[in-house]
């Protein structure tokens, strides 16, 4: 079968999923099974395929069909600029959360531009926010923690692919992950998290990728989804240095509430940053701490 022929075929077997890019989908599959570039399969539409190469293909498109993510598929995940590994087990890196990693860029650069620091990320997942920060900006010592072996597995393969020695990795539950652990002087300058944030009832009406699909532990933030925040917020004056930063993301209904809990923890400088859809991402906040203690 020719190369046109057989994107056509899997092009029609999605082409009626909600949430999908069915021509992109099945151009970035076919061009990751034939080992090419995506360019490769728009210039070379003539070109046969093997019959094995065929097989996998349209069997890959129809778990695709039945709405497995594709990124779970082809394992792999555009973040940032950096091709991050993912596989089952762990949270598909969204582009929301590049919002939270640009503002962090920059925020290093205005306030600690040459300064050695040191970041915190609480559930690194495929380390998406932590490794990133790591890779951008190399005077960001990071530490990341997630309770969970798979996120563990792949934050670990990511940090070997991005070749990143900044960054050091622990399990546990969530600053019990860096609690006792030697070298590790236990104050950050900044801690970041994108934890689970999903009221737990509101999980099985997200769509199959995510609901079927995606780990729930990546999910499920508790009866009102913010269950993480309401522990993460007060343990996090004991690990932050002064004026040390806090920084979230947040679900698109949270900003208020995440605002008024920051504030009734005694932090300052709350903002909410908003994402492409004008919708509340990210919320932040510094904590001042001599002046509290
Ligand atoms: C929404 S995902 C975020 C993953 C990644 N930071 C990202 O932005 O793509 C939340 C992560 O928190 C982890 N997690 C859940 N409960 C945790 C806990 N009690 N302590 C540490 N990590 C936890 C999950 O395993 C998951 O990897």
């Amino acid at each position: 079968m020719e190369i046109n022929q057989l994107l056509k075929k899997g092009v029609d077997l999605i082409k009626d999923r909600p949430y999908t890019n069915p021509v992109l989908e099945a151009t970035l599959l076919l061009s990751q099974l034939l080992n090419v570039d995506r360019i490769y399969i728009y210039t070379h539409g003539r070109e046969k395929v093997e019959g094995a190469i065929v097989e996998k293909f349209l069997e890959l498109m129809e778990m695709r069909k039945e709405g497995y993510p594709l990124q779970y598929i082809i394992k792999k995940k555009e973040f940032m600029g950096l091709e991050f590994y993912v596989e089952e087990g762990v949270l598909i890196p969204r582009s929301d959360t590049e919002i939270l990693v640009e503002y962090l860029l920059d925020y290093i650069d205005k306030k600690y531009k040459d300064t050695a620091i040191k970041l915190l990320d609480l559930g690194i997942g495929s380390g998406a926010i932590a490794l990133s920060v790591a890779y951008y900006r190399k005077n960001v010592t990071v530490y990341g923690v997630d309770i969970y072996d798979t996120p563990l597995k792949v934050a670990n393969i990511n940090k070997e692919r991005f070749k990143l020695d900044n960054v050091h990795l622990f399990k546990g539950d969530l600053f019990d992950g860096i609690e006792g652990i030697e070298g590790i002087e236990e104050e950050f300058h900044i801690i970041a998290s994108n934890p689970p944030y999903i009221p737990k009832e509101d999980i099985d009406k997200l769509q199959e990728e995510v609901k079927d699909y995606e780990p729930r532990e990546a999910l499920d933030g508790g009866e009102d989804g913010l269950e993480f925040y309401r522990r993460i917020i007060p343990q996090s004056k004991k690990y932050l240095t002064h004026e040390g930063l806090l920084i979230f993301e947040i679900g698109y209904d949270q900003g208020q509430e995440l605002r008024d809990m920051l504030l009734e923890e005694g932090f300052k400088n709350i903002e909410i940053l908003k994402d492409l859809q004008g919708l509340d991402r990210v919320v932040l906040g510094v904590y001042e701490k001599e002046l509290k203690e």
